[in-house]
This record gives C-alpha cells, sequence and structure tokens, in this order.
C-alpha cells in the first residue's frame, strides 16, 4: 500500500510506541529483569514486520530514554550490551524487508562499540523505502526541544535568521524526526498511563493507546486489534489532521529516507 493510500484509508502513517512492561514480565516468571529485555527486544520484530506489511510509514520505538540512564549500573550495561547484539541480529532482515532505520537520541553517551554499530546499521539501510524504523536510544522530549533550541539560538547568533523567524515549522525541522509525518497514534504498553518523556512536541495531537498487556506480550493480533479501531475512528483522524504541519506526502518510492537532524 503506498503512503498516501495508507493515510487515506485509515491506517496510520507513523505509530510511536512505548514498549514498557518487560522488568515486570521477568518478575512475573521469577525471572532476572534482563531477561525481560531480552524477550522485549525479540517481540519488537512482530511490531516491525506487522507495521511494515500493513504499509505504515514511519514507526518509533522508545528503547532507552533520557532517565533510564538513572537505572541500576548493572542494568545499564546489560542493556547496552543488548542493543549491540539486537543490532548484530537484526539488521540484515530488516535491510532484506526494505527497512531504513535511524537512530534518534543524544547518541554521544552510547559507548563507542555502540556508536559504531548505529551508524554502520544506519548507513546500510539508508536507502531503503518500504518504512522507516525510528529507535529511540537515549532519547528525552525534552532533550530533543532544548536542542532545537541551542540550534536556532546559535543561528541567530550567527546572523543565519532572525529571532522573529522561528515559527513551529522552522522549529519542528530541528527536532529529531524532521521530516518523518507527525505520529498518529501512540501506544504505550504496561499498563501506566503517561508520556514518560518521550516525543512530547510530537504527540500534540496524536491518538493514544495505553494498555496493560506487557511489551514482550504485545503481538501482531493487539496490533491488528488497534489499528482496526484507529481505522474506526474517522471523526478523531479529521481533528486531528486538521492540525497537521505535513502534508500527506507522495509515492513512498518518491521519499527519501527522513534524514535525521545533526544525526
Ligand atoms: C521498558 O521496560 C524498557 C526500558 C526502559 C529499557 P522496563 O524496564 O521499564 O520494564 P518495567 O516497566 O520495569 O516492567
Ligand atoms: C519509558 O519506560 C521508557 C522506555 C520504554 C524506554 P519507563 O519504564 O522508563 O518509564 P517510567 O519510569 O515508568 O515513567
Ligand atoms: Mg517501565
Amino acid at each position: 500500500m503506498s503512503q498516501a493510500a495508507a493515510g487515506a484509508s485509515g491506517l496510520p502513517r507513523h505509530v510511536a510506541v512505548i514498549m514498557d512492561g518487560n522488568g515486570r514480565w521477568a518478575q512475573r516468571r521469577a525471572l532476572p529483569r534482563h531477561l525481560g529485555h531480552r524477550a522485549g527486544a525479540k517481540a519488537v520484530r512482530a511490531t516491525v514486520e506487522g507495521c511494515a506489511r500493513r504499509g505504515v510509514e514511519a514507526l518509533t520505538i522508545f528503547a532507552f530514554s533520557s532517565e533510564n540512564w538513572q537505572r541500576p549500573p548493572d542494568e545499564v550495561t546489560r542493556l547496552m550490551e543488548l542493543f549491540v547484539e539486537s543490532i548484530d541480529r537484526e539488521v540484515d532482515e530488516l535491510h532484506r524487508n526494505g527497512i531504513c532505520v535511524r537512530f534518534i537520541g543524544d547518541l554521544s553517551r552510547l559507548r563507542a562499540e555502540l556508536g559504531a554499530k548505529i551508524a554502520a546499521a544506519e548507513a546500510r539501510t539508508a536507502a531503503n523505502r518500504r518504512m522507516t524504523l525510528f529507535i529511540a536510544v537515549s532519547y528525552g522530549g525534552r532533550w530533543d526541544i532544548v536542542e532545537a533550541a541551542r540550534r536556532l539560538a546559535a543561528r541567530v547568533v550567527a546572523g543565519e535568521i532572525k529571532a522573529e523567524a522561528i515559527d513551529e515549522a522552522l522549529f519542528a525541522d530541528q527536532l529529531q524526526l524532521a521530516g518523518a509525518p507527525e505520529p498518529d497514534l501512540f501506544i504505550r504498553t504496561g499498563g501506566e498511563q503517561r508520556i514518560s518523556n518521550f516525543l512530547l512536541w510530537h504527540l500534540a495531537y496524536t491518538e493514544p493507546y495505553f494498555c496493560d498487556t506487557l511489551w514482550p506480550d504485545f503481538d501482531d493480533a493487539e496490533l491488528e486489534r488497534r489499528l482496526g479501531e484507529h481505522r474506526r475512528e474517522p471523526v478523531a483522524q479529521v481533528v486531528s489532521r486538521s492540525h497537521r504541519r505535513v502534508a500527506p506526502g507522495p509515492d513512498p518510492g518518491a521519499q527519501p529516507c527522513p534524514a535525521v537532524v545533526g544525526g
């Protein structure tokens, strides 16, 4: 399905997901939390494939927040190892499936080995057009907004733009997801009903869906149910679309993989 057709059929163009509940999934099985994170990493595949197969244009998944750096050092270390391992294991398949992979977040805080894997995965999949998978690592919505403000301030100081020229469109172009359509559907698993510093700017008109399912149990059937319900909510879509900055794009064949600002 083309991107324009996806939007017109009620299928979201961009789905954003907080993959929460991995630690509790393990604890309920009397397993250590890190095995829950491992199960969560495996579960990502079903949602990526499910979204790509149905014609979703972009999927953004929250893998590690700015605040997650404050978790116990052992958990942080294991999560970083899991990211390296997951990139090694998944990139071939993602590439074969035509997925463009982009990482958003403060990647300067990551270990050099992980940074190198990220750069290689992005370069390898850059030309893919079927769907863009944005992986938010060391990401915080507040960080994203502050970085954008800092960049614009530097351009004002350098005399490149006038302060009065800064509007919502120019500001959004400085954010990490610049160029991607705004998310139409936001899913949070794990039972908590909060944003946890995810895409603060971008979720302004996004339809939220909170579910109790723990992320490792979130499967294609649940994704299908949610996408189906989203399709049946035309009024919400019309209201939401009337506030959109980004118009539906042309055919995916013509769309470049959006470049990440500062990435
Ligand atoms: C979310 O799962 C993923 C990461 C933050 C890495 P959690 O680790 O927050 O799992 P719960 O919420 O404690 O169950
Ligand atoms: C949000 O989950 C971040 C990720 C899923 C990466 P958290 O578990 O970190 O959020 P809080 O602490 O419950 O708000
Ligand atoms: Mg959590």
